[in-house]
């Protein structure tokens, strides 16, 4: 059974930190304390965080958050997308959007570039209303994937090809279905009732990602045996707090210190009791933006929780 009720409410506490924070995007902000205000808002709503908040920069299409003491400053004519989730019994809402950071953009970037960068957005969102407008109970993921790839191509754009949306249930981020930013042929059909996050990417480069390096989000895998005490202290803590869903390097930084949370991380990741998320870049360098909303499969359409 859907807890449809849950669905909604995070979906209000996603759009309404979204917007807010989309505001604080402009030259001179810095990533960290975007993503302390959003997930401190998060918490402060009542919700949970369904996984840290990511703020990724220009060429950088996803997965990077603030590690402790971060510097990275936003200039004006960045393309960041702001990426959140907040979950109300589990259920989970995860939206993103593309900001081009106010400012006065100096020699940073000439206009072409920065009227590319509005068109690099628009595509996301053209390609997240072209999905969202094909989602009904029985329509076949490939097909969702043919709306995204074919909006964005008006624009002379790619998608990214090999990041997907998924399919969400309760304390599941990733929940075993992909929903693709092309038509990959995937006969399998959406169900009444599931819910889904749709999140196309959208670039002026070829349209894949690579790891580029650090590793910032994390998530359990299982549960191993460490001698060291200090690592399965931090491991004890994860366990009971972040079971199910990513969290965030910083939180175990701040929680344990530096020296002795990275020392930790770093031996879990190799032991595989922990996976560590590299920040994903686009192949050529190009600029990748990302819009994303989370909906509720319904007979004759949908409903968006994260509006
Ligand atoms: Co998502």
């Amino acid at each position: 059974m859907i807890m449809i009720d849950s669905y909604i409410q995070a979906g209000k506490i996603v759009s309404k930190i979204r917007n807010d924070a989309s505001k604080m995007i402009k030259e001179g902000c810095l990533i960290l304390d975007l993503v302390e205000y959003v997930e401190g808002e998060t918490l402060k709503q009542g919700a949970g965080i369904a996984f840290p908040c990511n703020v990724s920069l220009n060429e950088i299409a996803a997965h990077y958050t603030s590690p402790a003491n971060d510097e990275t400053v936003i200039h004006a004519g960045d393309l960041v997308k702001l990426d959140l989730g907040a979950e109300v019994d589990g259920c989970i809402a995860d939206s993103a959007v593309t900001i081009i950071a106010e400012g006065d953009i100096g020699e940073r970037f000439s206009q072409d570039e920065i009227n590319l960068h509005e068109e690099i957005v628009e595509a996301s969102a053209a390609g997240l209303d072209a999905a969202i407008a094909t989602v009904r109970a029985g329509v076949e993921l490939g097909k969702v994937g043919a709306a995204v790839h074919e909006a964005i191509s008006e624009y002379n754009l790619n998608p990214i090809f090999n990041l997907t949306g998924h399919s969400l249930e309760q304390y599941n981020l990733h929940a075993g279905i992909s929903v693709p930013n092309y038509d990959n042929h995937d006969p399998y059909r959406l169900e009444e009732g599931q819910a889904i996050a749709i999140e196309p990417f959208a670039t002026n480069g070829v349209g894949y990602v690579n790891d580029a390096p650090g590793h910032y989000i994390f998530s359990y895998i299982a549960d191993k045996p460490f001698r060291m005490k200090s690592t399965q202290k931090v491991f004890n803590h994860i366990k009971k707090n972040n079971r199910y869903l990513p969290f965030s390097g910083r939180w175990i930084t701040d929680k344990f210190g530096e020296r002795k949370g990275n020392i930790a991380l770093k031996q879990l990741s190799e032991a595989m009791a922990i996976y560590p998320y590299a920040p994903l870049r686009e192949k050529k360098d190009c600029f990748v933006s990302q819009k994303e909303h989370t909906v509720i499969v319904e007979k004759e359409g949908c409903t968006v929780t994260t509006l």
